[in-house]
């Protein structure tokens, strides 16, 4: 099937096949690997991309169902400057170790602090739940959306 939609900000036509689901669309046919793959079940949240300014698994929408739709990925909403707060956040807090889950969780802490719903630390911890970590305990990365989240500077 041939699909149009923006990516990034770019215009993108492509065939597809209607089995392609949105993450390996974005990393294979388009090289954007920002976007992970792990439990692809909807589960870890290494996937997540903006479609349409909204959130979504990308490992759980096909890419014919984002035909005409705004995606974003990592790669696009970093370069745009707007996750530089958080990032320089998880540097200084260490909250990253492999790096695996980090796009999936930037891009939900943004979504977060953007609606400006997060009250504490438990508020945190429960909006990050849909993400899987398997290397930090957790703890440094609620610290580093804590710091922005309270307009600490990031060291
Ligand atoms: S790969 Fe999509 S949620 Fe885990
Ligand atoms: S830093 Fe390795 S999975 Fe989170």
């Amino acid at each position: 099937m041939k699909i149009s939609l923006t990516v990034n900000g770019g215009a993108v036509t492509r065939e597809v096949e209607p089995r392609r689901n949105l993450v390996d669309f974005l990393r294979h046919d388009l090289e954007l690997t920002g976007s992970h793959v792990g439990c692809e079940h909807g589960v870890c949240g290494a996937c997540t991309v903006r479609v349409d300014g909204a959130p979504v698994r990308g490992c759980l929408m096909l890419a014919v169902q984002a035909d005409g739709c705004r995606v974003e990925t990592i790669e696009g909403v970093a370069e745009s400057g707007a996750l530089a707060r958080l990032q320089r956040a998880f540097r200084a807090e260490n909250a990253l170790q492999c790096g695996f889950c980090t796009p999936g969780m930037l891009l939900t802490a943004h979504e977060m602090l953007a609606s400006g719903g997060i009250g504490g630390r438990r508020d945190i911890r429960e909006l990050i739940s849909g993400n899987l970590c398997r290397c930090t305990g957790y703890e440094a990365i609620v610290d580093a959306i804590e710091t922005v989240m309270r307009g600490r500077s990031a060291r």
